[in-house]
């Protein structure tokens, strides 16, 4: 199993949504984050020392997958996130140890499996 932490532009959070529902994901965590990559914040100049004021507005999706869907997860978020432009965000891929699903005690893959599924 797998945490995959996405983060993307919030503009093209409904295409990533559509993208990840056709790939078979359906749990997912989604919060508004705000950060930096290589460009750096927006940064400004205090008594000669620089310094991040703001950062961009970005969302983090959370998703927790079995091993087969790590790939497509993936393609799902690249394919629909990417504008080509700096700034289209990043992807972490953590091992994941135990996932509980709360209601059934279920485990592990078990506790990933959609309910109904
Ligand atoms: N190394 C990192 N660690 C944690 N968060 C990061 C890291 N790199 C990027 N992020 C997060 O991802 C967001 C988007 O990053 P961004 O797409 O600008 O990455 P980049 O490496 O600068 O690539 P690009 O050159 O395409 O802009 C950032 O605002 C930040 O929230
Ligand atoms: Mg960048």
């Amino acid at each position: 199993m797998k945490l995959i932490t996405a983060i993307i532009r919030p503009g093209q959070l409904a295409k990533v949504k559509e993208a990840l529902f056709r790939a078979g994901v359906r749990g997912i965590t989604i919060s508004r984050v705000s950060g930096h990559g290589g460009q750096g914040g927006i940064v400004e100049q205090y008594r000669g020392s620089q310094f991040v004021v703001e950062f961009h507005e970005k969302v983090q999706l959370t998703i927790a997958v079995s091993e087969s869907f790590v790939a497509p997860t993936i393609e799902a978020i690249v394919g629909a996130a990417r504008t080509g432009e700096v700034g289209d965000g990043k992807i972490f891929v953590q091992p994941l140890e135990q996932v509980v699903r709360i209601r059934t005690g279920e485990r592990d893959t078990e506790a990933l499996t959609p309910v109904g599924a």
